[in-house]
């Protein structure tokens, strides 16, 4: 049985060709990049050329581009490094309600913990947010309003530019989490003005562990490691030379690839959506039709368990991932659809397929071919699903 992966929004293979460009910086080349002998030196100048590649990519100066251990810790260094260093004069933070864990728990931590006082911006039913909303929330105490580019659940690309400009009108700053639209969408943190951005390697076949935070020119946010000057003593530890150049040549393939396959996944995906909602009964797409990360679909099979299907179908080869999260027993329907409004029923009943570049027409077939079966029989023994005819 082949085995088909569809989570490629959770992680990517690492591309041969980004293997070869880390091979020597784990070993012939391993130097650490602060020595300051030849190993060390050699070390730093590989460092630097991906951090410039990776900037010029995202828009930004070099100098304002630190490395950091992935998604998790930049959204982290964002959130909380602000929040600590306005602490005394500020003391509210807005982040959208549909954001990666990255950033809402941390900010939930800095409501819990510090006194911060936290609004959640509001998504409509397909995931986007408005300027006006965030107009009645933000106030000259706010420190930080931090709202996703491109949802991982979801796949809806939100308009930056109208919120950062309500956001700068009061003198806040506004940080983006680009992971998932970094390489798979043009991102340029000039043109969509943001103070910080996120981003990370893995998620555009680039190894794990390496991650980056756009930190403007001037902006100004407290560390949240102690322990040496790396990263200008925004981020200490030894640098990750291997990982950082594998980042950036993942980020080449990628930007060289970019137009051809965002057109092979937009297309992948209208077939497969179609199929599925044209195949099977009570389906619908999560996020909008346009304005989306191509390789992104969200579905939800009402009457089912997310988690079942997902168990389902990996015993029949097929890899994706349910938007709810598993805790202590019990299937939480993903708060990212409750956000959007979505009814208990169908955001309990929510599965993500996520397309990579290995995805073939073959691939999906198979899967439209096994998914009524598969929602056919958990449907029957569900006590939840009356079908409506
Ligand atoms: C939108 C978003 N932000 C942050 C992260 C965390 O990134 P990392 O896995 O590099 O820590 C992820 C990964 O799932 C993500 O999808």
């Amino acid at each position: 049985m082949e085995s088909i992966y569809l989570d490629h929004n959770a992680t990517t293979p690492v591309d041969p060709e980004v293997v070869q460009a880390m091979l020597p910086y784990l070993s012939g080349n391993f130097g650490n990049a602060s020595s300051v002998h030849a190993f060390g030196r050699d070390g730093k100048v590989a460092l630097e050329n991906a951090r410039e590649m990776i900037a010029s990519v995202i828009n930004c100066e070099p100098s304002e581009l630190y490395f950091t251990s992935g998604g998790t810790e930049s959204d982290n260094i964002a959130v909380l490094g602000t929040a600590h260093r306005f602490k005394g004069r500020k003391d509210h933070i807005i982040v959208g309600a549909a954001e990666h864990h990255a950033v809402l728990e941390p900010a939930e931590y800095l409501a819990h913990s510090e006194d911060f006082k936290l609004d959640l911006l509001p998504v409509d039913g397909e995931g986007f947010s408005s300027p006006e909303q965030l107009k009645e929330l933000v106030t000259d105490r706010t420190a930080l309003v931090s709202v996703m580019h491109a949802n991982n659940e979801t796949g809806t690309v939100q308009d930056i530019g109208g919120l950062v400009e309500v956001t700068h009108a009061k003198n806040c700053l506004f940080h983006t989490d680009a992971v998932q639209s970094t390489g798979k969408i043009k991102v340029d943190v000039k043109r969509m003005g943001v103070d910080m951005a996120t981003i990370t390697a893995h998620k555009i076949y680039g190894p794990k562990g390496i991650g980056g935070l756009y930190v403007r020119a001037g902006v100004k946010v407290s560390p949240l490691f102690y322990g040496g000057a790396h990263e200008k003593k925004r981020r200490p530890g030894t640098e990750n030379v291997a990982g950082a150049v594998g980042f950036a040549k993942a980020l080449e393939i990628a930007m060289r690839r970019q137009e051809d396959d965002f057109r092979n996944m937009s297309e992948l995906a209208d077939y497969f959506i179609d199929k599925v909602i044209g195949s099977i009964p009570d389906v619908m797409l999560n996020g909008p039709r346009k304005n989306r990360i191509p390789q992104t679909m969200n579905m939800s099979f009402n009457g089912v368990e997310g988690e079942s299907v997902v168990l389902a179908l990996d015993l029949k080869g097929i890899a994706c991932s349910s938007g709810s999260a598993c805790t202590s027993g019990a299937t939480e329907p993903s708060h990212v659809l409750k956000a959007m409004g979505a009814e208990a029923v169908s955001a309990q009943g929510a599965i993500r397929f996520s397309l990579g570049r290995s995805t073939t027409r073959d691939q999906l077939d198979y899967v439209i071919s096994v998914l009524p079966e598969v929602i056919g029989k958990l449907r029957e023994m569900s006590p939840f699903y009356s079908q409506q005819k």
